[in-house]
C-alpha cells in the first residue's frame, strides 16, 4: 500500500486502488523545443482509420455494451495489434510491397517535389513569452486566491493539474490530476456543446446551428444556462462548448452545425450568451475550436493518413475580422477555457502557435482563463508550453490512449532541466486554479469534496451504462466501483429543460416559402376559405424516412454516427444519447382531427411501386428530407465527416421531386420539411408549382415533432432566420468554399485566399443572387420598419484610446526546485498507461540550464481588457427605428443591422483598403401582437454600435482603425438582402 503522499497524488476520485500495475516505460519523446517530433510514430498503420470506423459501424446492438465498447474497442485495438493481424494475409503483404515500390518509383520519377514542396514549419510569426494571467479587475479576487494556493504547491502537484490522466482513465472524456493535500479536485471535462455526452437522464438540446437560426439572445442564454445546470449536477467542472469554429467557410464542413452560423457577429453573440448561461451555473465553458478548423478532412495528424494535419493559411486581417471575432466575444463574456484546435495555422500547429495563443488570445484579447488542447491536438511538449498551452487533453501524447504524455513526467523534466521556465508552469496552474475560483467551484455545498474526503466528482461514467464499472477503464486495473448514479438533471415542471428545447427548436425553424398562405395548416382540415363544396375528408400524406424515428432505436449508432430516421443532430463528440425523441410523423398525425382529416403515411424514401395511388389521393403532402454530417473520426457510408455535396441525402432529393410531381395528381399542395446540418441546394424542386411551403427545421434535438407541429399548426409563428446563405448551386459560394478531399502535399495546405469574402460577403462582392440569403426567414404575419434614427456619440477618431495598463499578475519564486522532490515516491504503484507527474530518476537533471533570455514581443495596442482594448467597446452610434406588426397574428421579428464601410478608404501608407459591401453588426428580436382596430402593435428597436463594429484591422498598425474620412452606410431590415431602412454616418 502506498504511503499517504503517494495516495494523495493518485489521480481521480477513486484513488483506493491496490491492484495497480507498475509497467510504465519512459516515453521515447525527447523534450527539445523543435516543433514536432515523430520518432514515436513509425508504428502508424494507415489501416487505422478504416478499421476503426468500420468496426464502429458494425457495433450496433445493445446500448450499454456499445457505450463501453465504442470507447474501449476503438482505442484498445492498437495499430500494432491490427498490423499483427494484417501480416499473415497475402493481400496485406502485397499491398505493403506495392506501396513501397510505388513510393520508390514516385520519388525517383521526380515525385521528390512532394518532399521539397513541404512548406517550412512555422510561417506564423513568433510571439513570446506567454503573457501571464491575473491582469484584469474582474478576475482579481480569483487570482489572489489562486496565488495563495499555488504558492503551496510542489512542482509535481502543479504538473498534475496541467496534464490529463489519459484517455478513459477516469469518468469523463477529459480528467486532470488533483492535489488532495490542498483539496484541489481532479477536474472533469465533458462534451458539450448540445448536451452532456455519454450520460444518462440528460437533455438533448437543439444543435448550435438551430440556436443561431433563432436569432434570439434570450433563448441562447436560457439554453446555455440549462446545459450548464445539467453539467453541474453531473459533477462536470468544464463543459466542452460552445463551438464557434468551424465558422462555416465551407458549407459542407462536417462540424458547422455545432456552431451558430456563418457570420462572426451572429456566432459571437450566440457564443457569448451561451457562455454566460453556462457560467452563471458555476460551470466553466470552453470556447472551441481555436482556430480555423474549417473542415474535417486532414484535421488531425495521422487520422487521415497524412503525418501532419492540414494547415489553414490565412492573413492577419481575416483572422481578426472573421474567425477570431467570436472568440473575442467569448473572452469578453469571461469564458474560463479555450480549446486550441487540431489543425495547423500558417504551418504551425494551433496548439503550439505562439501568435494565436500568446499573441492574439492572451495578450490582445486579455484572456484570463486557460487554454486546453483538443484531444491529441498537442503535437509537442516544450514548444506548446512556451507558445501558451496550459492544459493537455486527454493527456496522452502523439497517439491515442498510449499513456505517453508530452507533459506529465515530461513537463516535470522540462522544468527541472530548464527547457520550460518555472514561471510558465506557475502561470498554467494559476490560470486553471483561478478559473476554478472564478466559477465558485471551491464552494463545497455545490461541489462536494472528492474521495477520500467526500463523495463529490462526476456521478456518471462515460465508459459504461452499468451502475458498477471499472474505475480506470483505460488501464489494466480491474478495480470496480459505483460509477453511474443515474441522477436526473433534466429539470421538472416549469423548469423542465425540454420546454426550452421545444422553444428553441420552434424558433429555430426557418420558413423559406409559403405560397398562398398554405401554412399554418388547420387541425380540422379545410380552412374556412376552402370549405365551400368540400364534403370529403381533408387528405394528408406524410412521406419520407426523416418523418419517423429510427427502427433500431434513437441511439442505435454511437455518437449518432449514422443517418437513420429523423435527424435531430449531427454526429461526433458533439452529439449525445437522446433521452427520447418526439417523432414528427406521430405528432402530426395526432395533431389532426381524425373526424375531418385522413392521414396516410409512407415514412420511407423510396415510394411504393404503385406510387401514383398513394400520391394522387392527397390534398396536401408533407415530405421530409435531410442532410447529415459530423466529426471526422467517424464516417457514415461515404460521408467522412464533411459532406460530399450539398444535396439532400439518402434518396430524399428524388423523393421530394417525386412527391412534388405526383401529389394530388399534380394539383396537390406540398410542404417540404428539411432537417439539416447546413445549407442544402433546393434547385431540383423548389420551383415546382406544387411546392408551396418549405421549412428548414435545422437540428431540433429531442422535441423534434412537437416543435415542428407548433409551426405547422401555427401555435408558434415562425421567426427563424437563416444563419447562412442558401445558394442556387454549390459553386456560387466561391472557390474558397470547397472541402479539400485529397491531400495536396505532405502537409495538406488550405489557403483562405478569399479573405473576408465568405458566405453573404462573397455573394455581395460577386453580385450573385442566392436562392435564400443570409438572415432570411418568413413569418405568418408581416412587419414594417420606419423612422430610422442615427445618433452619434462624439467625433470620428481613427484609433481607440491607448491600451490601459493591467493589474500585476501573481509572482512566485523562479528557482528551479530540487529534482529529488519530483521523484516517484517509494512504493508507489503506477497504473498502466496512467499519466503521472513524477520522474523515475534524477539522472541528467542535476543542474538546470540557464535559459536564453527572450526578447519580449511588443504588447498589442488593441489589448488591455477581456475581449481587447475596452475602448473598442465604447458605443459610437445608437441606431434606432420603429417596428410594426402589420398582419393579423402575433409574431416575432428579427431586425438586423448591417454596416457598409467607406468604399474609398486608404490607410496611412496610401494603400486602398477593400471592404465587403456590408457586414452584420447587430440583431434584435421582438415579439409584437397582431394588428387590431387601433392599428399594428409597434416597438422601438435599438442598436448600440461600438468602435470595433466600425473599425477594420489595420495590419500595419496592428490595431482596429475606424475610417474617419468618408461615409458609412447604415442599413436596417429583415435579412442581408431586405434592408428597407438606409442612412449614412
Ligand atoms: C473534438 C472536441 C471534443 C473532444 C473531446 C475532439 O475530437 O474535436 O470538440 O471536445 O474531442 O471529446
Ligand atoms: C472520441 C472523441 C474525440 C475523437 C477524436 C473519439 O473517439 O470519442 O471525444 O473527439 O475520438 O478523434
Amino acid at each position: 500500500m502506498a504511503g499517504p503522499e503517494t495516495y494523495e497524488l493518485r489521480r481521480g476520485k477513486y484513488a483506493k486502488i491496490d491492484a495497480a500495475v507498475d509497467d510504465e516505460t519512459p516515453t521515447r519523446l525527447s523534450f527539445d523545443s523543435s516543433t514536432s517530433s515523430y520518432e514515436d510514430l513509425e508504428e502508424f498503420d494507415p489501416l487505422n482509420y478504416d478499421a476503426g470506423t468500420l468496426k464502429q459501424k458494425r457495433s450496433h446492438g445493445d446500448l450499454r455494451a456499445r457505450k463501453a465498447s465504442h470507447k474501449l474497442e476503438r482505442y484498445s485495438e492498437k495499430p500494432q495489434q491490427r498490423r499483427r493481424r494484417c501480416v499473415p494475409t497475402k493481400l496485406c503483404c502485397g499491398l505493403v510491397l506495392l506501396f513501397v515500390a510505388s513510393t520508390v518509383l514516385l520519388l525517383s520519377a521526380g515525385g521528390i517535389w512532394a518532399w521539397k514542396s513541404e512548406p517550412m514549419y512555422g510561417q506564423s510569426p513568433p510571439w513570446y513569452p506567454a503573457p501571464k494571467g491575473g491582469t484584469v479587475k474582474e478576475w482579481e479576487e480569483s487570482y489572489k486566491k489562486a496565488e495563495a494556493l499555488v504558492k503551496q504547491m510542489t512542482l509535481v502537484e502543479k504538473v498534475n493539474i496541467t496534464s490529463g490522466t489519459g484517455w478513459s482513465m477516469q469518468m469523463c472524456v477529459g480528467n486532470t490530476g488533483p492535489v488532495p493535500r490542498l483539496k484541489f479536485p481532479a477536474l472533469c471535462l465533458q462534451d458539450g456543446p448540445l448536451g452532456i455526452r455519454f450520460a444518462d437522464n440528460i437533455t438533448a438540446f437543439p444543435a448550435g446551428i438551430t440556436v443561431g437560426a433563432t436569432w434570439n439572445k434570450d433563448l441562447m442564454y436560457q439554453r446555455g444556462r440549462a446545459h450548464g445546470k445539467e453539467a453541474r449536477l453531473k459533477g462536470i467542472h468544464i463543459l466542452l462548448g460552445p463551438a464557434m469554429g468551424p465558422l462555416g467557410r465551407i458549407p459542407a464542413g462536417g462540424r458547422n452545425w455545432e456552431g451558430f452560423g456563418t457570420d462572426p457577429v451572429l456566432q459571437g453573440a450566440a457564443a457569448a450568451q451561451t457562455i454566460r448561461g453556462i457560467q452563471d451555473e458555476g460551470v466553466m465553458a470552453t470556447a472551441k475550436h481555436y482556430l480555423l478548423n474549417e473542415q474535417e478532412h486532414f484535421r488531425q495528424a495521422w487520422e487521415w493518413g497524412t503525418p501532419n494535419a492540414i494547415s489553414s493559411n490565412i492573413d492577419d486581417r481575416t483572422t481578426h475580422e472573421i474567425y477570431a471575432w467570436p472568440f473575442a466575444e467569448s473572452v469578453r463574456a469571461g469564458v474560463a477555457s479555450v480549446m486550441c484546435s487540431y489543425n495547423q495555422v500558417n504551418n504551425s500547429y494551433a496548439c503550439q502557435n505562439s501568435k494565436l495563443m500568446n499573441g492574439i488570445l492572451k495578450d490582445e484579447l486579455g484572456f484570463q482563463g486557460f487554454i486546453q488542447s483538443d484531444w491529441l491536438a498537442q503535437r509537442s511538449g516544450v514548444a506548446s508550453a512556451l507558445a501558451g498551452l496550459d492544459m493537455t487533453m486527454p493527456g496522452d501524447g502523439l497517439k491515442w490512449a498510449d499513456g505517453k504524455s508530452l507533459w506529465g513526467t515530461q513537463l516535470t523534466k522540462a522544468v527541472l532541466n530548464g527547457s520550460v521556465p518555472v514561471d510558465r508552469v506557475d502561470d498554467m496552474v494559476t490560470r486553471i486554479v483561478a478559473s476554478w475560483y472564478q466559477l465558485g467551484q471551491d464552494d463545497t455545498e455545490k461541489w462536494p469534496l472528492q474521495p477520500p474526503d467526500g463523495d463529490g466528482g462526476p456521478n456518471f461514467s462515460s465508459w459504461t451504462d452499468e451502475e458498477i464499472g471499472l474505475l480506470h477503464p483505460g488501464s489494466n486495473d480491474k478495480t470496480k466501483g459505483v460509477v453511474n448514479k443515474f441522477i436526473n438533471v433534466q429539470g421538472e415542471g416549469d423548469d423542465a429543460h425540454g420546454k426550452i428545447v421545444r422553444k428553441v427548436a420552434a424558433e429555430g425553424t426557418v420558413l423559406l416559402k409559403n405560397d398562398d398562405g398554405l401554412l399554418p395548416l388547420d387541425r380540422k382540415g379545410w380552412k374556412e376559405s376552402e370549405k365551400a363544396g368540400k364534403d370529403m375528408k381533408y387528405r394528408v400524406g406524410i412521406f419520407g424516412e426523416d418523418s419517423r424515428i429510427s427502427r433500431d432505436g434513437v441511439n442505435a449508432c454511437t455518437d449518432q454516427g449514422c443517418n437513420d430516421g429523423t435527424l435531430a443532430s449531427g454526429w461526433g463528440s458533439g452529439a449525445v444519447n437522446l433521452p427520447y425523441l418526439i417523432e414528427p410523423l406521430d405528432t402530426l398525425r395526432k395533431g389532426f382531427n381524425e373526424e375531418s382529416v385522413y392521414v396516410t403515411d409512407w415514412p420511407q424514401n423510396v415510394l411504393p411501386k404503385e406510387k401514383k395511388g398513394i400520391l394522387e389521393d392527397q390534398d396536401v403532402c408533407i415530405v421530409f428530407a435531410n442532410a447529415d454530417a459530423g466529426e471526422g473520426y467517424m464516417r457514415y457510408e461515404s460521408i467522412r465527416g464533411d459532406r460530399n455535396d450539398l444535396f439532400l441525402q439518402k434518396g430524399s432529393e428524388e423523393l421530394v421531386q417525386d412527391v412534388a410531381k405526383g401529389c394530388g395528381g399534380g394539383n396537390g399542395k406540398v410542404i417540404v420539411v428539411i432537417h439539416t446540418v447546413g445549407p442544402v441546394i433546393l434547385e431540383n424542386w423548389i420551383d415546382l408549382p406544387t411546392v408551396k411551403a418549405v421549412l428548414i427545421a435545422n437540428l431540433p434535438g429531442q422535441e423534434s415533432g412537437n416543435s415542428l407541429a407548433d409551426i405547422i399548426f401555427g401555435d408558434t409563428n415562425p421567426s427563424g432566420h437563416l444563419p447562412y446563405t442558401i445558394a442556387r448551386k454549390a459553386e456560387d459560394y466561391g472557390p474558397g468554399s470547397k472541402v479539400l478531399f485529397y491531400p495536396n502535399g505532405l502537409v495538406p495546405q488550405q489557403n483562405f485566399s478569399e479573405g473576408l469574402y465568405i458566405d453573404y460577403r462573397y455573394f455581395d462582392k460577386k453580385d450573385i443572387a442566392p436562392r435564400y440569403e443570409f438572415g432570411y426567414g418568413l413569418s405568418y404575419t408581416t412587419f414594417h420598419l420606419s423612422s430610422l434614427l442615427i445618433t452619434t456619440h462624439g467625433p470620428k477618431t481613427p484609433l481607440p484610446a491607448p491600451r490601459p495598463s493591467g493589474l500585476q499578475p501573481p509572482s512566485y519564486s523562479t528557482e528551479v526546485p530540487d529534482p529529488k522532490t519530483a521523484l516517484l515516491p517509494k512504493g508507489f504503484k503506477k497504473l498502466s498507461k496512467y499519466i503521472y507527474p513524477y520522474i523515475d530518476s534524477t539522472d541528467g537533471l542535476e543542474k538546470a540550464k540557464v535559459q536564453a533570455a527572450v526578447l519580449p514581443s511588443p504588447l498589442s495596442p488593441a489589448g488591455g481588457a477581456q475581449g481587447g482594448n475596452p475602448d473598442l467597446y465604447t458605443t459610437i452610434l445608437t441606431v434606432s427605428c420603429t417596428l410594426t406588426n402589420t398582419g393579423p397574428v402575433g409574431g416575432s421579428s428579427v431586425v438586423q443591422l448591417y454596416i457598409s464601410f467607406p468604399q474609398k478608404h486608404m490607410n496611412e501608407a496610401g494603400e486602398h483598403i477593400d471592404f465587403p459591401v456590408k457586414v452584420l453588426r447587430g440583431f434584435e428580436k421582438h415579439h409584437l401582437k397582431g394588428k387590431t382596430d387601433q392599428g399594428g402593435d409597434r416597438q422601438t428597436v435599438k442598436f448600440e454600435v461600438s468602435r470595433k463594429d466600425l473599425s477594420y484591422w489595420d495590419t500595419r498598425k496592428q490595431n482596429w482603425v475606424l475610417p474617419h474620412m468618408g461615409e458609412f452606410g447604415i442599413k436596417v431590415g429583415f435579412s442581408s438582402r431586405d434592408l428597407p431602412l438606409e442612412g449614412t454616418w
